[in-house]
């Protein structure tokens, strides 16, 4: 099986950048869609004790207080980049470092998926690492850059493992 204990996994990043993607490599079922009441998309999805649950972080300011909502159950957070949309980077930064300064979200453990890679015109890792200010992995955290293309299902497999061995 993939996890051992209960996981909250957290699949975060901006639209269009793979999200449902990732998820669709983790699992042969259907993604089911669960309607989104306060306005922005949340999806979620069981796999073998993991409880995924994912979410767009594009757009208005006024809903990023409900992200906090599903902070709480999170034991274990993918953050998903499209490696390749340079023109996105500054929004993306700017959601994942208040993903990284959520004080709920202080002590778990960050899987960040230099997704797309596939595309000839992807950012390497390091120039991703530079433009969103990415952390090193800390006492407090376990950080982990992981380059991968979800729609070839490459390095997604490791990442999770990477992920569930540190959760
Ligand atoms: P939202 O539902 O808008 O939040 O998007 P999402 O983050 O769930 O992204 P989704 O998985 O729907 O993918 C968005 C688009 O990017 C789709 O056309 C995917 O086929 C494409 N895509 C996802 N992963 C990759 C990848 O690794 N490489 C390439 N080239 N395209 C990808």
């Amino acid at each position: 099986g993939l996890v051992k204990t209960k996981v909250g996994l957290l699949i975060l990043g901006l639209s269009n950048s793979g999200k449902s993607t990732v998820v669709a490599r983790l699992t042969k079922e259907p993604v089911e869609d669960v309607a989104p009441t306060v306005g922005f998309a949340v999806e979620s999805v069981k796999i073998e004790g993991l409880a995924v649950t994912m979410f767009d972080m594009s757009g208005n300011q006024r809903y990023h207080e409900l992200w906090q909502h599903y902070y709480k159950d999170t034991t274990a957070i993918m953050f998903v980049l499209d490696s390749a949309d340079r023109a996105r980077f500054a929004e993306a930064d700017a959601v994942l470092q208040e993903v990284l300064h959520a004080e709920t979200l202080k002590r778990v453990p960050m899987l960040f998926l230099c997704n797309k890679m596939d595309l000839a015109l992807a950012a390497s890792p390091d120039e991703v690492a530079q433009a969103l200010h990415l952390p090193a992995a800390s006492a407090a955290r376990a950080f982990q850059l992981q380059p991968c293309s979800a729609l070839e299902g490459k390095g997604i497999k490791e990442g999770t493992q990477w992920l569930l061995d540190h959760v």
